[in-house]
């Protein structure tokens, strides 16, 4: 099999499906690699942002024409009726958006920085589109910026250390809005402790991307916890 290289940016646009109808989350992107400037190993994911800096109406229209419904005429005419969560990892190329892959799952850390801006409950929907009734569903979304910092484990994504306290949570959620997400600790000995390779994903809105990342960056620079390490420039860099 012969396939195209995508060269572009990437981005992730979730869908909630049901059938042939689905709704369309808010726009996100996520930064794979480990080191500042996109250099290091790849990760599990490092930190993302929404909406995507890289994503706009022409390109979402052009998605929804080209890949979302031709995608779900084909699974109907496959005699499948999917329902749940898809989401296509897209690259924006000089042609328009390209799919590298269909995940049907949250995508990780993108997640992080969606759902704090989705105003509507989150509950009421997936139960829509497990019965086949998101026709009837329209989503309503914060107009802000959100953006996830990854902190991770000293070494991650090669072999690292766990077991270290973690301090200043508290502290990084007096922040107004701002909000932890544990992935990688536990609780011992009254204290929350790193338990994997990234540990915890910082997320901050404000009114401007720029406003959501230096709140985000202040939150993760209150927390502490031997060998941490996070990018310092997630949603920074190219539109495209
Ligand atoms: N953030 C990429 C993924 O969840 O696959």
């Amino acid at each position: 099999m012969i396939e195209d290289f995508l060269r572009g940016t990437e981005c992730s646009l979730h869908s909630l499906v049901a059938g042939s109808s689905y709704r369309l989350l808010e726009s996100a992107r996520d930064h794979k690699r480990a080191l500042d400037g996109d250099q290091g190993q790849n990760t599990g994911g490092m930190g993302a942002f929404s909406p995507a800096n890289n994503w706009n109406d022409k390109l979402q229209s052009q998605f929804e024409t080209e890949i979302m419904q031709p995608l779900l005429r084909g699974l109907q005419q496959g005699g499948i009726t999917f329902r749940g969560l898809l989401y296509p990892g897209l690259i924006i190329t000089r042609d328009g958006a390209r799919v590298l892959e269909f995940n049907c799952r949250f995508g990780d850390p993108e997640t992080q920085a969606l759902l704090p801006r989705m105003k509507s409950d989150l509950l009421p929907l997936l139960e829509a589109t497990i019965d086949g009734n998101l026709g009837k569903c329209s989503i309503e979304w914060d107009t802000r910026a959100a953006v996830t910092v990854v902190l991770a484990s000293g070494g991650y994504p090669g072999k690292y250390e766990t077991g270290k306290t973690v301090s200043g949570l508290d502290d990084a959620t007096k922040l107004e809005d701002v909000r932890i997400f544990h992935a990688g600790t536990k609780h011992a000995n009254g204290e929350v402790k790193t338990a994997g390779g990234r540990v915890l994903s910082v997320t901050a809105l404000g009114s401007t991307l720029e406003a959501a990342r230096a709140r985000a960056y202040e939150a993760a620079s209150r927390i502490h916890f031997e060998n941490c390490h996070y990018r310092h420039d997630i949603a920074l860099g190219e539109t495209n």
